[in-house]
């Protein structure tokens, strides 16, 4: 079987690995990938924005099944341009991903179904929204609308911040197009957790629960990033908790969308907050997150690929989700200087030596070869995860791992599920 991954961070090279492990006939190739995919398969010299050249390789090379990792090419609607050409996708539709690629969108989702969220106004106009931002308590939440790389949601303190945010957003323009359009959001408080499942139209699977780690440095300091690292599951996962998101937030929501004649078949990742008054939804994400795939993928009992077939099938079913017992921890590290300016080219040394340890998996990110070498070509450079019985085995070995890991400047959170 033909697989085209398309993506170049630690969560493809999760799914390659997958894949590789249970599906060993698997022929796969990975658009652009790293280093770490390289060892699995083929890396391809496309960008996972290239649609055209994406389209063009998988119209001579037919694939069986391609995945799509990341939510630019999925709100461009690479699934729809694929399935035209009679390709099979796994990853929602242009019109499903509207759920990621626009907030004010999502909103007026959860607001038909009736879901929790949290309480939201929207703006085009300076004027309207400063004077919107007057009449409401602090903290508040200013949102760009569209897709802006994970920095368009900006948590103000005080008014003058968030008459600044305002401004940049809808003013200067600071998103571009993804901030013609803005949200002005009441600021939730609790615990995060990244609640994701198989959807095939109709039905949500859930998949085991994550944590992510957002912030760049310990206790939840400095600027937001990708994610820090992750582990799985959250503590709050029981068969109480899982029904009821399931009932409360996945169903109603794949419910609306199909009123409104929009099939969701992929993954979708939900951001929730942990409030007071139960689960609300923060965000929704149309495919897999990175790195809570690296935690959550260790986890599964079964194959992918009969999880994805079912997805475009419309025929999932529980066990296609199924978990180990076993938890997961995932440590990031990162070059030195990320989320901002960093470096690359610096030899990664040491990789061999983390793997050795049992139940160790190095997923490479911004990774790539240079003759013998691997060198760092990324932000987050590698997700050093590793499996244990419970959580503090896992994370304890993880660091173990990640210790034995040396580049340059190199940096990452000592405190990956500290506060449980
Ligand atoms: P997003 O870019 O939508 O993933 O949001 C980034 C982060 O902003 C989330 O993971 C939350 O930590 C935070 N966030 C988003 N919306 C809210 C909100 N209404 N209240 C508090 N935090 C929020
Ligand atoms: N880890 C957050 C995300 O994938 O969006």
């Amino acid at each position: 079987m033909k697989i085209l991954i398309i993506g170049g961070g630690g969560r493809e090279h999760a799914l390659a690995w997958k894949i590789a492990g249970d599906d060993p006939g698997a022929e796969l190739f990975i658009a652009p990938g790293n280093a770490g995919t390289a060892m699995l398969g083929t890396n391809l010299p496309v960008q996972a924005e290239d649609i055209a050249g994406i389209i063009s390789w998988a119209k001579k090379e037919k694939p069986d099944l391609t995945i799509v990792g990341p939510e630019a090419p999925l709100c461009a609607g690479i699934t729809n341009l694929m399935q035209a050409e009679g390709l099979r996708v796994f990853g929602p539709s242009k019109e499903a991903a509207r759920l990621e690629g626009s907030k004010i969108f999502a909103k007026e989702i959860l607001r038909a179904a009736n879901v929790p969220t949290a309480a939201a106004e929207f703006f085009t106009e300076e004027s309207k929204a400063l004077a919107y931002l007057k009449t409401r308590p602090l903290p508040l939440v200013v949102k760009a609308d569209g897709l802006a790389a994970g920095k368009g949601v900006m948590i103000c303190k005080t008014l003058p911040e968030a008459e600044r945010a305002v401004q940049e957003t809808l003013t200067a323009k600071t998103f571009g197009q993804a901030g013609e359009k803005i949200l002005i959001e009441e600021c939730l408080a609790g615990e995060e957790i990244s609640v994701l499942a198989f959807v095939d139209g109709h039905k949500a699977v859930l998949l085991p629960t994550a944590r992510d780690h957002k912030r760049v440095f310990e206790n939840d300091q400095g600027p937001n990033t990708g994610g820090m690292g992750a582990y799985s599951p959250a503590p709050v996962e029981n068969a109480v908790f899982m029904e009821t998101a399931r009932k409360i937030i996945f169903e109603p929501v794949i419910a609306e969308l199909d009123r409104r004649g929009i099939c969701y078949r992929g993954v979708l990742y939900a951001g929730l907050m942990l409030t007071a008054e139960g689960p609300k939804v923060l965000e929704f994400n149309c495919r897999f997150g990175d790195p809570e795939t690296q935690v959550i993928l260790p986890r599964l009992q079964n194959s992918l690929i009969p999880a994805f077939t079912a997805c475009i099938e419309g025929k999932l079913r529980p066990e296609h989700a199924a978990a180990r017992l076993e938890n997961c921890a995932c440590v990031v590290m990162a070059a030195g200087g990320y989320p901002g300016k960093y470096r690359k080219g610096d030899v990664i040394t040491g990789l061999e030596r983390a793997a050795k340890l049992e139940g160790v998996t190095v997923f490479h990110a911004g990774t790539k070869s240079e003759g013998e070498k691997i060198v760092t070509a990324g932000g987050r450079v590698l997700g050093v995860t590793a499996l244990g019985r419970d959580i503090s085995g896992a994370v304890k070995k993880a660091y173990q791992a990640a210790g034995r890991i040396k580049f340059k400047n190199a940096h990452y959170r000592r405190d990956i599920a500290a506060r449980q």
